[in-house]
């Protein structure tokens, strides 16, 4: 079988043939043909935007993995820090290459004290800590000389460096604000999990449970990256204007935002909450299929298998209940589980659970409010989106992006005056 496909236009008889690698063949073939001819394809179902040596995803086996790594064996052996360096420079960093990163990130996690006296106390009492991450990452490119410089390597590496440093200052920051506690500044002798937790708890004496350091940076690497999701998309387009990297992320911070994305870990929580009781769980089950809402945490674009990260995220969820007792929820969730995984709507469908299905659970165990779960997301994505924000901008295949519409308005008519419309 020939590794080509061959396109005939039948209003002209044309003809191109063009090969097809890794499963995907260049839309130059249109262009070829007719370059006024175009795809229709809303919500890229059947696009690919880029070539990526990023993230590896295969939905229908269930295999996610990260430079070639397989999650679950970085979820094991990794820690957070490492799989960022694996992420933005393609290998696992030597011991010394994770003591400088180790030592950079650390010493890059102060924030100007502006960003939160005259930016953040500027926000009301309630406001979201989530539309708060957005703001403040946007606000910080502006205490940056430099971070408009996107062709120079050197000026890209200290942002990044800077944004992966600052993203838990700040998400911490939001929370603290939100509940009129003091902030807390970094500690440079605690790890990157260990300083978010206690920048985010610490009122007089507070100690970081070893379990809880684990599972957070667990949750960390397994939210590390996901390919050409809403938000990396975001990323990747706002990135290809050679807007600076803090405007791009707080865009793509505000794509996760979105409840079918990275906002439904809050509503996977609420949801269990109102539906309050097993006995409950059959009628839920029932109002979905009948239309009435979705079932938050289940279903995805790609994963038409168990999502990987659900299957690591059970397991973490186990180890922090243990610490910190179980969540009340689980159990409603686990029958919600069996439910649906039982019942042809959703096997027909291929829905299974996704990452945000049991995440919520740990993080509210761990007294994260629910309003914190897509910053807690947010926290390790930033690694995710500034990597592939530095391959678009060393992809000589790459431009602005801009793509082309099918116009379906009206033809051509004339203006009439407002006595007589
Ligand atoms: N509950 C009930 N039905 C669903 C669900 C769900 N969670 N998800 C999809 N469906 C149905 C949908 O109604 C449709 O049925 P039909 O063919 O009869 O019209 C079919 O399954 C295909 O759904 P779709 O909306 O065309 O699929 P999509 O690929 O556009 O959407 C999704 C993917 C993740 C937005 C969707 O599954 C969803 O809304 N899930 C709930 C929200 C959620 O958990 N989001 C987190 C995604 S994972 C983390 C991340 O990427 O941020």
């Amino acid at each position: 079988m020939p590794d080509t496909i061959t396109i005939t236009d039948d209003r002209t008889g044309k003809t191109v043939t063009v090969p097809i690698e890794g499963g995907v063949f260049s839309s130059s073939a249109l262009r070829e043909l007719d370059p006024t001819l175009y795809c229709y394809d809303p919500a890229y179902l059947s696009t690919a935007s880029c070539k990526s040596a990023i993230t590896y995803l295969d939905g229908d086996a269930g295999i996610l993995r990260y430079r070639g790594y397989p999650i679950e064996q970085l979820a094991e052996k990794s820690t957070y820090l490492e799989v960022a360096y694996l992420l933005l420079n393609g290998e696992l960093p030597t011991t010394e290459q994770l003591a400088q990163w180790t030592f950079d990130v650390t010493h890059h996690t102060f924030i100007h004290e502006n960003m939160r006296k005259r930016f953040v106390d500027g926000f009301h009492y309630d406001a979201h800590p989530m539309g708060m991450f957005v703001s403040a990452i946007a606000a910080l490119g502006t205490f940056y000389e430099g971070a408009k410089d996107v062709d120079d390597k050197e000026a890209r590496d200290r942002q990044i460096l800077r944004m992966i440093a600052k993203a838990p200052t700040i998400a911490s920051m939001c929370y603290r604000f939100s509940v009129g506690l003091p902030f807390n500044q970094p500690n440079n002798e605690l790890s990157y999990p260990a300083n978010f937790l206690n920048m985010m708890w610490r009122i007089g004496e507070y100690e970081v449970d070893p379990i809880l350091e684990r599972a957070m940076d667990v949750l960390f690497i397994l939210h590390a990256d996901h390919e050409q999701n809403c938000g990396t998309t975001a990323m990747r387009v706002i990135g290809s204007s050679q807007a600076d990297p803090y405007s791009s992320a707080a865009g793509a911070a505000s794509a996760l935002y979105g409840p079918l994305h990275g906002g439904a870990n809050e509503q996977v929580v609420r949801m269990l909450a109102e539906i309050g009781s097993l006995e409950n769980v059959p009628a839920f089950i029932e109002s979905v299929k009948a239309g009435k809402g979705r079932l938050m945490g289940f279903g995805h674009r790609v994963y038409k298998n168990y999502d990987p990260r659900a299957t690591i995220i059970k397991q973490t969820a186990y180890d922090v209940f243990a610490v910190t007792g179980k969540n009340p929820l689980l159990d409603i969730a686990l029958a919600l589980e069996e439910a649906a995984l039982s019942d042809s709507y959703f096997i027909d469908r291929k829905l299974y659970p996704n990452v945000d299905f049991y995440s919520g659970l740990i993080y509210q165990a761990m007294g994260f409010p629910v309003d914190m779960f897509t910053v807690l997301f947010a926290i390790p994505r930033m690694t995710g989106w500034l990597a592939h924000w530095q391959e678009l901008l060393d992809d000589p295949a790459q431009k602005i992006s801009r793509p082309r519409q099918w116009y379906a308005g009206p033809d051509e008519r004339d203006y009439i005056g407002i006595t007589d419309r």
